[in-house]
């Protein structure tokens, strides 16, 4: 409580009255502490908890204010005898709480700091109202920016935070964030792949504000930026980190399955999913590609909707699928985008084989549907079967032109055996870079269900190609699964 500044002389009884009132409640309160002390003695653990039974301190907030301060206080000081910070300095500290941050700053000594915040509270000193994606400021304004736990990791637009800072900063200048997550080397790349005109400093764990556990990387900005134009690199390197992640992955099985049906099934219990693994915030899009989706039902409504680990991450889900009688239901599926396509390494018409076997019932035809192989139309003149023309499109080149390596993307792949068309293509192309994990069924020779001891005359390839199959991608780093 304040007491407001009496000045004038008819405020002088008020006053009076003030300070009776006053003295009467310390004295009620002071009875009251004697009484809650001699009878609730054994139950008090601290006098505290005595004195303010079950409700909070009025003052906490400003507690937590100065905490804060204190807090932010130690950490500018460190940065400052490490020369990241000097008196001299422009800094801006993005999406501020309370101002703290601002305040630390300009205490030790550095005047020329401001901060920034999207929320229309604090207006202390130097604080602006603004968005971490839009400083009201020009470019290259300042020599440090700072970003607390509210600023980085909660940012809706990870890339547009990281273009902004770059912008405002001078060549030369450090930024510097806390953050919860980079407990992991995939977020720290996912990071550096948005500060890209930045060089990383350092990465430490400190002790964050109230003891969490927080880590601060310290970026520098490079004399020269880089244009933002993503560099088609064909032979995509093979980064340590993806291999490391494959370490810790579900072991391939090595052996043919006697029965695939099951057991290819129960593998997916097995499987390590990456965003299981990692921390996969600091990415600009989240994307599902469902290649061969079939019903919504089949994978995306019972699997991925379901079971993909998402981080509260919000997906885009594209679903590729080119027979004709599941596109109906995606008309209604707000948020799943269809491509009536078959995937394929070029745009050609196509031929596709539906297996209709004339004595089954309508419904197992039905169940049937999509499994058909796809061939072109050159090759299928000596084709013989129920087969329908349908649109292949290239998938490899239609990947590049939706996705960039700094989204985050899926793919599961089940396209009935062109997977020994499609994989080596996106391996030739670079475009297996773009795919962070992927769930593919591999199309052999499989012993078959219904008739003990005799394979599927459906496919050619072994179960020993699909392995290498499997095993060439985990090579290069991509995080493959097999689905059944
Ligand atoms: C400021 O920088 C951005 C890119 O960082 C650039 O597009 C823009 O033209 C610059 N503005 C001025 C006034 O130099
Ligand atoms: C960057 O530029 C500054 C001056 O503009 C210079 O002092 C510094 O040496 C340069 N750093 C590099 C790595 O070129
Ligand atoms: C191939 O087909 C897709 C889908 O219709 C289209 O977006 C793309 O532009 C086509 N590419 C070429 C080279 O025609």
């Amino acid at each position: 409580m304040e007491i407001p500044a009496l000045k004038s002389a008819t405020n002088l009884r008020l006053s009076n009255i003030l300070v009776r009132l006053l003295s009467f409640c310390v004295l009620v309160f002071l009875a009251r502490f004697a009484y809650v002390v001699t009878v609730n003695s054994h139950s008090c653990d601290s006098l505290d908890s005595c004195f303010f039974p079950q409700t909070p301190k009025p003052s906490s907030a400003a507690a937590a204010a100065a905490r804060r301060r204190a807090h932010y206080s130690s950490v500018f000081r460190d940065l400052l005898t490490e020369g990241l910070l000097s008196t001299n300095s422009a800094s801006l500290c993005i999406e501020t709480l309370d101002g703290a941050e601002v305040t630390a700053l300009r205490e030790i000594g550095i005047v020329n700091s401001f901060g920034i915040s999207s929320q229309k509270l604090p207006y202390g000193e130097g604080i602006r109202y603004a968005k971490s994606i839009n400083h009201p400021f020009g470019n290259q304004s300042f020599d440090f920016e700072f970003s607390g736990t509210a600023g980085l990791d909660r940012t809706p637009n990870p890339v547009r935070f990281a273009l902004e800072v770059s912008r405002t900063l001078i060549p030369g200048g450090f930024f510097v964030a806390h953050t919860e997550s980079l407990s992991d080397e995939y977020s720290l790349h996912s990071l550096l792949r948005l500060f890209d005109s930045f060089t990383l400093i350092k990465l430490r764990e400190i002790k964050g504000f109230d003891s969490v556990p927080t880590r601060e990387i310290i970026l520098r900005k490079k004399n020269r930026t880089r244009n933002h134009v993503e560099i088609e690199n064909r032979e995509c390197s093979v980064p340590k980190h993806k291999l490391d992640l494959i370490k810790n992955a579900e072991l391939l099985i090595e052996e043919e399955p006697l029965k695939p049906w099951i057991t290819l099934k129960r593998n997916i219990k097995n499987v390590k999913y990456l965003s299981s693994m990692v921390d996969i915030s600091f990415k600009n899009r989240y994307v599902y590609i469902d290649v061969g989706a079939r019903s919504y039902g089949s994978s995306i409504g019972s699997w991925f909707k379901k079971q993909y680990p998402k981080q509260e991450k919000p997906f885009e889900i594209y679903a590729i699928e080119a027979d004709s009688a599941f596109h109906d239901e995606y008309k209604k599926k707000k948020g799943v985008k269809l491509l009536p396509y078959a995937a394929w390494v070029k745009n050609e018409s196509l031929f596709f084989e539906i297996n209709r076997e004339p004595n089954k019932k309508k419904n197992e035809e039905e169940k049937g549907r999509g499994m058909g192989r796809i061939q072109s139309v050159q090759s299928s003149s000596n084709f013989i079967g129920d087969v329908n023309k349908i649109e292949g499109f290239d998938f490899t080149a239609w990947l590049k032109s939706t996705v960039v390596e700094r989204d985050y993307v899926v793919v599961k792949m089940d396209v009935e055996g062109t997977e020994f068309h499609l994989i080596p293509r996106l391996i030739e192309s670079g475009a297996i870079c773009l795919i962070d994990e992927m769930f593919i069924e591999c199309h052999y020779n499989r012993w078959q269900r219904c008739c003990p001891g005799k394979r599927s005359p459906k496919y050619r390839k072994t179960y020993a190609q699909c392995l290498e199959l499997f095993s060439s991608l985990r090579k290069r780093g991509v995080l493959v699964h097999q689905w059944w």
